[in-house]
């Protein structure tokens, strides 16, 4: 994609993000060099402007949407990070309560509940996918654990650099999430668990179309290594 603003929410008028993410790396290595500032990061950002920014100011970590239901930075954004040594940070990693098992087909979202706008928790599309919940339970059972502590454990296990952050208002909640540090997998129950995973094809778009435009774009090259333009 060659699209406008790589920011989320998306706020900015379209002309400014490029300026602005060209001024961005250079400000906050001016923080850094006060001593103001010791890590930075992106988000959903595009791979090339991840790439060139990690060659003017290295980038601590990436935060993007990552889960058992989205799993779109495994394409590029995770193999760059990789070979970077970026840290992978994945927002919603519980797929927005999706994977805790408390959405079932009977959901319906308030308005302003940005859920009501992804087609992947549509009732059309719901039914389908809660195939993805259904193996999550069998192997919260296997596991004695939650279903949502099963999809965290997942994301852990993929690699070491990645530290997802569960949001929650409950208390309960975020004990339950926090233990699942200390679920483990076997590298042959990962493999059963990912396999039995890749036979579930997702239905329905993760973002409504006037959110994920600002996802996975790049910044004008010309823009980012020019600060004066
Ligand atoms: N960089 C970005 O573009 C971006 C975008 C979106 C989100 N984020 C960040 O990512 C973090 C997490 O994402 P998220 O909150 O959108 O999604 P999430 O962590 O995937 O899911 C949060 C939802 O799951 C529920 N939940 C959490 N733990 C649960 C549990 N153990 N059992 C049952 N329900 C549970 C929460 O409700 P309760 O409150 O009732 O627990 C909440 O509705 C947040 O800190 C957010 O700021 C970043």
């Amino acid at each position: 994609m060659s699209r406008q603003p790589d920011t989320f929410p998306p706020d900015p008028p379209p002309a400014m993000p490029a300026r602005r993410k060209l001024l961005m790396a250079g400000a906050v290595k001016t923080l850094m060099d006060e001593g103001k500032v010791l890590h930075w990061g992106l988000s959903e950002m595009g791979i090339n402007t991840l790439k060139r920014a990690h060659a003017t100011l290295p980038v601590t970590a990436v935060q993007s949407e990552y889960s058992m239901l989205w799993r779109g930075p495994e394409q590029h954004v995770l193999p760059v990070c990789d070979a970077l040594g970026i840290g992978f940070v994945p927002w919603s990693p519980l797929g927005v309560q999706f994977l805790t098992g408390w959405i079932d087909e009977k959901t319906r979202f308030a308005p302003g509940d940005i859920r009501a706008l992804e087609s992947r928790f549509s009732p059309e599309n719901l039914p389908h996918n809660l195939q993805i919940v259904a193996l999550l339970k069998t192997w919260a059972a296997r596991k004695n654990a939650a279903p949502g502590q099963v999809a965290l454990a997942w994301l852990l296990a993929r690699k070491p650099w990645i530290v997802p952050i569960p949001g929650t208002t409950n208390r309960d909640h975020m004990l339950q999430n926090t233990a699942a540090a200390a679920l483990h997998f076997t590298p042959a129950e990962m493999a059963g668990l990912t396999t039995a995973l890749e036979a579930i094809t997702v239905r329905g778009q993760r973002l409504p179309d006037a959110v994920q435009v600002y996802s996975d774009v790049d910044a004008p090259v010309a823009r980012l290594m020019n600060p004066a333009n």
